[in-house]
């Protein structure tokens, strides 16, 4: 059932006549990992989303249980639930027709950990779902969550590549969370409503390869210089903040899902035809367009995090922040390439030891 897009009413020869214009057809988007801390509060998000036709849930546990509770809102969605069973039956049903799939499947951190210890297994479960992705719905828009984002990324691109359908306008690795902690953290020091600074955030999603651009803020603040390093540093380190806090009972879930609904309600309001949206996120620079001036600035790298104006069809333009960044800005830049350099490798290198 298509979605009314636009209504346009005009009047001809004294006559009132009405039309509709209808800029995509159903959304069915895919929650992978829909059981676990993020995946619930983002299926609910999902859920209630107008915007959404069906929503498919996929998960190796709990998926029926999630689904039952979620079918029972009076909501528009319609609600499938899928657990993995024999030869994948339960991830292709998933992921058939999806067009946009979301994935939050992997374990999350404990106090002591980096984000890069989660690699051994979740890459290994990134690599399995995106295989999943190339077979079944390869013209999905496909958002990453699972951490470390700096390589399941990578990952997931070198398995849509491997099956031949990676199209890099609709791979993001979702790094909302940190401009979301950013407008916070910054109207904690700046004063005034949190929901008002737009902070642009670049490079990756871990510790120092996290970039905010303060210098940039908008509208402008001049954050005091007494007060800068200790600002950037809560927006690098923010997910420490969390994981520490629930001291061993994972790290962010409700902020992650807000913030991984925020980028999925973008790409379904651009779907629908809605112009003019940017939103942060972690993209292969080489392929999307507007990517090749900032690989240029940051060494060549071939993954980083910039503001992106998206479309129908994922990317439109990657925006380039980065001309602007000043003295202090560019010596934490310098030190987010030296992260992500090795961080993309390994990501690129698990597949390439793979096949
Ligand atoms: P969680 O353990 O609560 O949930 C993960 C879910 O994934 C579980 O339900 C588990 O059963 C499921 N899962 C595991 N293997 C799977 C597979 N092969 N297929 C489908 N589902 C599978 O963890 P969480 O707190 O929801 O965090 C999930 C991931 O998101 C972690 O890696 C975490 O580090 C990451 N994360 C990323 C960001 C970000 O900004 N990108 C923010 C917060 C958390
Ligand atoms: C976050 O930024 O909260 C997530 O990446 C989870 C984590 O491990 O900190």
């Amino acid at each position: 059932q298509p979605h009314l897009a636009s209504q346009i009413r005009w009047e001809r020869e004294g006559l009132a006549c009405e039309t509709s214009i209808n800029l995509i057809s159903s959304s069915r988007p895919s929650v992978l990992g829909a059981s676990g801390g993020i995946g619930q509060p983002l299926s609910l998000l999902l859920a209630i989303s107008p915007l959404v036709d069906e929503l498919s849930l996929y998960d190796v546990v709990n998926t029926p249980g999630v689904g039952a509770d979620l079918s029972h809102i009076n909501a528009r969605a319609k609600i499938t639930a899928y657990l993995p069973g024999p030869d994948s039956a339960g991830l292709e049903k998933a992921l058939t027709g999806c067009d946009i799939v979301v994935i939050p499947a992997g374990i999350p951190r404990k106090p002591g950990m980096t984000r890069d210890d989660l690699f051994k297994i979740n890459a290994g479960i990134v690599r399995d779902l995106a295989a999943g992705v190339a077979k079944f719905c390869p013209k999905a828009l496909v958002l990453i969550i699972s951490n470390p984002v700096n390589s399941t990324v990578p990952i997931a691109a070198e398995v849509l590549k491997e099956h031949k359908v990676f199209d890099p306008t609709r791979l993001f690795g979702v790094t909302s969370l940190d401009v979301v902690r950013a407008s916070t953290f910054v109207a904690d020091v700046a004063g005034g409503d949190r929901t008002k600074y737009k902070v642009p955030v670049v490079g990756g999603h871990s510790g120092e390869t996290i970039v905010p651009l303060l210098s940039q803020i908008s509208p402008s603040v001049s954050i005091p210089s007494d007060k800068l390093d200790a600002l950037v540093n809560r927006i690098q380190f923010g997910g420490d903040e969390v994981v520490k806090a629930k001291d061993g009972a994972g790290s962010a879930t409700l902020s992650m899902a807000y913030a991984g609904f925020r980028f999925a309600e973008a790409l379904l309001k651009a779907g629908q035809g809605e112009t003019g949206i940017v939103e942060p996120a972690y993209v292969y620079l080489p392929g999307v367009p507007g990517g090749k001036e900032v690989q240029e600035i940051v060494g060549g790298l071939e993954y980083f995090a910039v503001p992106i104006e998206l479309g129908p069809n994922g990317v439109v333009k990657a925006t380039n922040p980065l001309p602007n960044a000043n003295e202090y800005e560019k010596k934490l830049l310098e030190k987010c390439y030296e992260g992500l350099k090795g961080n993309i490798a390994k990501g690129v290198e698990f597949i390439g030891t793979q096949s």
